[in-house]
């Protein structure tokens, strides 16, 4: 028998709905910011990812879904979205289109991590990238903008993890010394030693290490007068919102590209997969990729993750009822106008749901061949419709149908032209 790949879902049931209405919930947060959608295909040139995301990164040494295509190019499945949107960008120069260049995306990433809770090796990012502004500003907005969808989703206990990463003036000094420290430390694992040289900023994350690491130099210790500048002005405007916010000097992130602020929300809800959300500002990196000298900030929220936060909150309990209507025949004679009644109803054929009352967004199911009426009876149960039209041999010769609501047993008859 066959099963879904290791680290993969099926989506399906409560889970389908949960998805479905974050994505509904988050479509309308960042509208009301005015980030427009943008959509990338979900594999591009591997070189793409190597190139902005660091090749001393676990995503780029070990997490890419690498493959060939027919004709030899090298091409990989997305395992982030902001390289996308980078590159969908320069490509289609957004930055002569657009007056102002906010942008969202919704869609699966890959990454071939060790599957555990909240871990995935297919998973869903819904993110957002802000183009060509280099104020404070606009991370303050960032940041506020991706807290908005959590609160709107009712998750509260959530940390903001907040820190500034320099520029390329003054993190080479905060490398030195991060270098310098860490070349004092007998025993490190493998994998910092490995990244000593290459990446010494991984260390601060690394999770084998991480308790023998005491004292360690601060990126806030080194910052420029403008990164300092810049900091506290996106500290202000957070405060100024009356968003709450650590700073936490020991976040780096996993990805290269990061300049100045890079955050990281995570939710005591979920196990050890706490970050439910990350991003920072990415000065460089459309220049890197080949485009103007553009300043940009984004983030992204996995919406497992976010999915699992709010589950604690009572969310999957707040998603409505569906309106299911359930058309059932007293007598089989009657099949024909029944069906086309319900094939009225689900067109809405000449607003027979307002003319008879019913909520907009009905679900419309049945009728059944070959079924008592009482078996009918338990079908609508079952399917937890709110109301049954019955189709009754009596009644219907006298044009007429009977609704019984299923809470309250109440039926009432009513003209069926
Ligand atoms: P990231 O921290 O790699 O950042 O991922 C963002 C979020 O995606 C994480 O906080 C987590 O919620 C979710 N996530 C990551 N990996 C997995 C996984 N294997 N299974 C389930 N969920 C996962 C980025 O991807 C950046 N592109 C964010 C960004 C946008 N920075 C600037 N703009």
């Amino acid at each position: 028998m066959y099963k879904a790949p290791r680290g993969t879902h099926d989506i399906y049931g409560q889970m389908a709905l949960g998805l479905e209405k974050l994505d509904e919930i988050s479509r309308k947060v960042f509208k009301r910011h005015n980030f427009k959608e943008v959509k990338t295909p979900i594999f591009e040139e591997a070189a793409l990812f190597t190139r902005s995301i660091g090749e001393a990164t676990d995503i780029v040494e070990k997490e890419m879904y690498l493959f060939e295509d027919r004709k030899g190019r090298k091409l990989a499945l997305r395992p982030e979205g902001t390289a996308s949107l980078v590159r969908a960008y320069i490509e289609h120069r957004f930055d002569m289109e657009d007056p102002v260049n906010k942008y969202f995306y919704c869609g699966d990433m890959f990454r071939y991590e060790r599957p555990q809770a909240g871990r995935y090796r297919q998973f869903t990012q819904m993110g957002a990238e802000y183009f060509n502004n280099p104020n404070p500003t606009a991370d303050a907005e960032i940041i506020l903008l991706a807290a908005d969808i959590l609160s709107q989703l009712n998750i509260k206990e959530i940390t903001i993890h907040l820190n500034s990463l320099g520029c390329s003036n003054c993190r080479p000094i905060f490398r030195q010394k991060l270098v310098e420290y860490f070349s004092s430390i007998n025993d490190l694992c493998e994998d910092c030693k490995r990244r000593l040289e290459k990446n010494p900023l991984r260390l601060l994350d690394c999770k084998i290490d991480s308790s023998k690491f005491t004292n360690v130099p601060s990126m806030r210790q080194c910052l420029c007068d403008d990164c300092k500048n810049h900091f506290e002005q996106v500290q202000a405007l957070l405060k100024g919102a009356g968003c709450n916010y650590v700073v936490d000097d020991k976040l780096v992130r996993g990805l290269d590209y990061y300049t100045r602020t890079v955050f990281e929300i995570r939710s005591s809800a979920v196990g050890s997969q706490d970050a439910i959300c990350a991003g920072g500002r990415y000065d460089n990196l459309v220049k890197e990729l080949g485009g103007q000298n553009i300043a940009s900030v984004g983030f992204a929220l996995g919406s497992e993750r976010v999915l699992l936060a709010a589950e604690k909150t009572g969310f999957f309990d707040s998603i409505k009822k569906d309106n299911v209507i359930f058309i059932a025949v007293a007598d089989e004679e009657l099949v024909i106008p029944a069906f086309t009644f319900a094939n009225n109803l689900i067109t809405n054929k000449d607003n027979i749901i307002e003319k008879l009352n019913l909520p907009k967004d009905i679900i419309v199911e049945g009728p059944f061949l070959n079924k008592s009426l009482k078996s009918q009876f338990k079908l609508a149960d079952k399917i937890g419709a709110s109301k049954t039209i019955i189709f009754g041999k009596t009644e219907y010769d006298q044009g007429k149908i009977l609704i019984k609501d299923m809470s309250t047993q109440e039926q009432v008859l009513i003209n069926l032209h």
